[in-house]
């Protein structure tokens, strides 16, 4: 059966991997992105799509992008180079793995400037910085926050050394372990909150904004932000399920998993959306005030319910711990990919793509101040990487994957890998070879105005 290991090591077992999955999926796209681009983007009109594209391109591809490394058990790069050979296709399908590390580099550079606001909030939290907090305080402290870039460089940098110092531990002491207790004391850190938003005067409000369906506001720009929203909450389409895949022992049922991980993530980020509205509509801030949405919302709860020291302390710790586990599986397709191919140890891949990832993080520090006023078309520099990344990488690497794992690679080998009952691996491949890829491109067309 198992014909060879990772090199990395594999999870001891399926708990453990589907722990570190949704480790990877929940993070700062949860809690801090989800809230404010549906906020941006009217609210219940993206809230569907986003739910629709979960179901029907994210689950299937992201079985499909697990599959592909436990076959392989490999890097992206070297995954993709075998899983060719082995179908005798294209040698060019390797440039799916380069662009999603690039995407990866990408991403975590500005993700670990969003945690490092996270580390930084986590200090304020204990020093009680919250208490009495209005609306008015929080916006002001935020956006003092925000404007300093030697701040933003401190918690930039502290938060990069950390996930460094993670990654660094290789798959079962650093990964799992980090993961392992975070998931519940998070889930029920998301309840207690909606269960303060329930009891604010804004809470039918902020459910009206998110459910009630609303199909004049959706736009191209809504469906486009949604589709990426769902791509990157998933954290598909650049090699990380691949990576982590790979690290999958042969017994594990990819399809269970997938949907563990795909619900688990859904319902943290609604669970953020019901706790974050109600707080924005009763203290009168705006759904579409941006990045800063989390910032200036949860504050005025914990400044002004009973425990809200302890909450607040025990949020900010637990938003920059699922960044953590997040930010390692960003990295984690390169330094897997640098220890493979270029002969380096685990800790010399770190350092280096560490470094890379941390001097791009620059251009997001600065685009929140010193930049603030650059403008190409239209965004700022920080919103153009999120937009390039989570909008057309992210969904450009799901579509390359779902085309693979649908037309390119042998029927008997997809079957093998998934082990599914007959009619379950029919819906799955109609999914993914139809739905899914049709899904991506028409959207794509649409927003270039071809369609
Ligand atoms: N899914 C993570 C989040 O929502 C981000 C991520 C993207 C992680 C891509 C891995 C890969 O915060």
């Amino acid at each position: 059966m198992i014909d060879k290991q990772s090199l990395h090591g594999e999870w001891s077992s399926r708990f453990a991997f589907i722990l570190a999955a949704t480790g990877s999926a929940v993070g700062l796209g949860n809690i801090w992105k989800f809230p404010y681009i549906a906020g941006e983007n009217g609210g219940s009109a993206f809230v569907m799509v986003y739910v629709a594209c979960v179901v029907l391109m994210g689950i299937p591809i992201m079985m499909a992008e697990t599959m592909l490394g436990r076959r392989a058990k490999q890097n992206p790069v070297d995954t993709m180079r075998t899983l060719t050979q082995e179908a005798g296709a294209d040698s060019r399908w390797q440039y799916l793995a380069w662009m999603g590390m690039v995407a990866g580099f990408l991403i975590l550079s500005y993700y670990s400037v969003i945690a490092g606001w996270a580390s930084a909030y986590t200090l304020k939290a204990v020093m009680g910085d919250f208490f009495g907090s209005n609306a008015e305080k929080t916006e002001v402290m935020f956006n003092d926050f925000i404007s300093s870039p030697l701040r933003l460089i401190f918690w930039h940098s502290f938060f990069m050394l950390a996930t460094m110092v993670i990654v660094s531990k290789g798959v079962r002491n650093g990964l799992e372990k980090a993961v392992q207790m975070l998931m519940p004391v998070l889930f029920i850190m998301m309840f207690l909150l909606v269960g303060y938003a329930m009891t604010t005067s804004g809470y039918q409000q902020g459910l009206h904004f998110l459910f009630s369906p609303d199909f004049s506001k959706i736009t191209s720009k809504v469906v486009l932000t949604a589709m990426g929203q769902a791509f990157f909450s998933l954290g598909l389409g650049m090699g990380t399920m691949m990576i982590y895949g790979a690290y999958v022992p042969k017994n594990v049922s990819i399809g269970k998993s997938a949907i563990i991980v795909a619900g688990a993530d859904t319902i943290v980020a609604l669970l953020a959306g019901i706790a974050i509205f109600p707080i924005v509509f009763a203290n009168g801030l705006h759904p579409d005030s941006g990045p800063g949405l989390v910032f200036e919302t949860l504050p005025i709860a914990f400044g002004n319910m009973t425990g809200g020291w302890l909450f607040g302390v025990l949020f900010f710790l637990m938003l920059v711990v699922a960044a953590l586990t997040s930010s390692i599986a960003l990295i984690e397709p390169a330094v897997a990919w640098l220890i493979e191919s270029k002969d380096m140890t685990r800790d010399q891949a770190c350092v280096r793509a560490g470094l890379v990832a941390w001097a791009l993080g620059f251009v997001t520090v600065f685009s929140f101040n010193r930049w603030a006023d650059i403008h190409v078309f239209g965004h700022t520099l920080f919103e153009l990487i999120d937009g390039l990344t989570a909008n057309i990488m992210l969904p450009a690497g799901g579509l390359a994957i779902a085309i693979f794992a649908g037309w390119v690679m042998k029927q008997q080998h997809t079957v093998q890998e998934l082990a599914l009952p007959d009619s379950q691996y029919v819906i799955w491949k109609a999914l993914i070879s139809y739905v899914a890829p049709a899904g991506v491109f028409l959207i794509f067309l649409h927003v270039v105005g071809v369609l």
